[in-house]
């Protein structure tokens, strides 16, 4: 396996993901937390040192550990990391005037390890480059093997120790054959098998789980979403019968969705499952309310306060099973310290451990979000169901906006997304976007159905495409497709007769209407 040595680049997470599509695993480190200990229990088969923001020119620049470089592993500087990796070695780094971001082009020098089967000596190739400093004097035992107009030593090798650095970043798209570059140090220099499969993650995840819960008990909060059902499928294959789930219904679901969960975990997996339905709890706990977060504050706590109670009835419960994710894992590296804005206060069960004093059993910790969906896949859950839309936690509570709550009004809203999903589906469309979903307006507006006035509401219709839900477009339907959908919800939901399409990117929109 291979260690990733963060200094708080924004792309470092990409340097794990590539490593491990490659069928190594990986794990990021943030660099001081790094210590002599770590190293050895870790025994990686070579290091990554990520890029970052920071300046080796610095008094305190952030730097590897020394064991680092005399550990007889084969080690990797990216970017901040080959700075830090030439000071160290009694290199120098100097501020350039010439600095480089985006797009850059490097000219193959010399002949090198990373370069195998992809780069040339005598070509050019295309790089991603994001520095403003750059190394000045070669540290000893190096020899220059690419440079681009800004960067003399582009790409630098030590054969002999086995240590390579690059001034351009390999783990982004915009470096062609980056993956390719990263692929030759894992496999061709620091000799992994390539043979980390989702399988085998699997196995070794279930005899982690069977070893730290023992015979204890385990409960699981279910909500319908990907992360926390491949928690409880797994969980459920180690540990079986030890195994209670908790699902807190809070009638904010999309149609069919409550008894989807209920037929999948109880019937079809033979699960223990508690359903509560709680949804009158919940309008009465929001009554007249319509501020978006306090509507989500008041979710988020009832739940809380629903799954405690739940939990605490199953008794003798000593472990609390999440659906944590490797991107909220990760310690940030952050050299600004400033505080960053909150834009929507997500709703989620942090806090819950510490308030139910037991302990967490976190199994997809190490996973970004597609290698849970693969997990998924191999624990035999449908592709439907695995690769179904993000859909937050306050559910259709925060796409009813500007008013009061009613189980009515979710009604008319839940007919009008089934609809607009159905059609998203029947046309082919569901896989390519990433969110999409009805919205009841606060609005009533007139209309003319049969000979008879009418005076309903407006249902407006939201889909995304996007990667990470950071950053949107809206799709473009074509309009027949609109009209078709909009027909239909006209005709087949009592409450709506006017329906409108969002063209608003994000930003300056969010996804969400709340
Ligand atoms: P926005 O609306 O902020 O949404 O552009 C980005 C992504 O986050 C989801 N979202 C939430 N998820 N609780 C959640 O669990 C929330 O309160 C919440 N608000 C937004 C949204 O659906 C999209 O995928």
């Amino acid at each position: 396996r291979i260690l990733i040595i963060d200094f708080g680049s924004q792309v470092t997470q990409l340097i794990a993901r590539r490593v491990r599509e490659s069928g190594v695993y990986s794990e990021i480190h943030p660099f001081n937390a790094v210590d002599d200990a770590l190293l050895e229990s870790y025994a990686p088969k070579g290091i990554i040192l990520s890029g970052g923001p920071a300046s080796v020119t610095w008094d305190d620049a952030p730097s590897a550990p020394k064991k680092v470089f005399e550990m007889g592993i084969p080690v990797l500087g990216i970017c901040y990391g080959q700075q830090t990796m030439m000071e160290q070695l009694g290199g120098k780094v100097e501020t350039s005037d010439h600095q480089e971001f985006g797009r850059a082009i490097v000219d193959i020098k010399e002949d090198c390890a990373l370069f195998h089967g992809v780069w040339n000596v005598g070509t050019q190739e295309q790089v991603w480059m994001s520095h403003g400093d750059r190394v000045g004097k070669l540290a000893p035992g190096f020899r220059v093997v690419a440079t681009s107009e800004g960067a003399p030593y582009a790409a630098v090798a030590n054969d002999e120790k086995r240590f390579y650095a690059v001034q351009f970043h390999p783990e982004v798209v915009h470096t062609p054959h980056g993956a390719q570059l990263l692929k030759n140090f894992t496999h061709g220099v620091a000799g992994c098998s390539g043979d980390w499969t989702m399988a085998a993650f699997k196995d070794q995840e279930i005899a982690k789980i069977r070893e730290q819960v023992g015979d204890g008990k385990v409960i699981c909060g279910l909500s319908g979403g990907v992360d926390s059902s491949v928690v409880a499928v797994l969980l459920h294959e180690a540990i079986g019968e030890q195994l209670t789930c908790v699902f807190v219904d809070t009638g904010f679901m999309r149609m069919g969705e409550a008894e989807q969960v209920v037929t999948l975990f109880r019937d079809h997996y033979n699960i223990q499952l508690i359903h509560v339905d709680a949804s009158e709890k919940f309008f009465t706990a929001l009554g007249d309310e319509f501020d978006p977060e306090k509507k989500r504050k008041t979710i988020g706590g009832l739940f809380i306060d629903i799954f405690e109670e739940e939990a605490n009835k199953v008794g003798g419960a000593d472990f609390l099973a999440q659906g944590t994710l490797y991107p909220d894992v990760i310690e940030s590296v952050s050299f600004t310290g400033g505080p960053s804005v909150t834009i929507k206060s997500h709703h989620n069960v942090g806090g819950l451990p510490e308030r139910m004093n037991m302990k967490l059993v976190e199994p997809l910790r190490e996973l970004f979000k597609d290698e849970v969906r693969d997990l998924g896949r191999e624990l035999g859950l449908p592709d439907t169901f695995v690769d179904r839309h993000p859909f937050p936690g306050p559910g259709l509570a925060i796409r009813i906006p500007g008013q009061p709550l009613t189980p009515e009004k979710c009604d008319i809203l839940r007919k009008a997304d089934a609809i607009y999903l159905d059609e998203i589906r029947k046309a082919g469309l569901y896989d390519e976007i990433w969110q999409a979903f009805a919205v009841l307006l606060p609005v009533r507006t007139v209309g003319v159905m049969g000979d008879a006035r009418t005076y309903d509401f407006v249902c407006a219709l939201r889909a995304v495409t996007s990667t990470d839900g950071m950053t949107a477009d809206y799709y473009h339907f074509d309009h027949e497709f609109l009209g078709r959908v909009s027909n239909r919800i006209i005709n087949e939901v009592r409450g709506i007769n006017r329906v409108v399409y969002d063209c608003t990117s994000k930003p300056p929109g969010t996804i969400e209407w709340e």
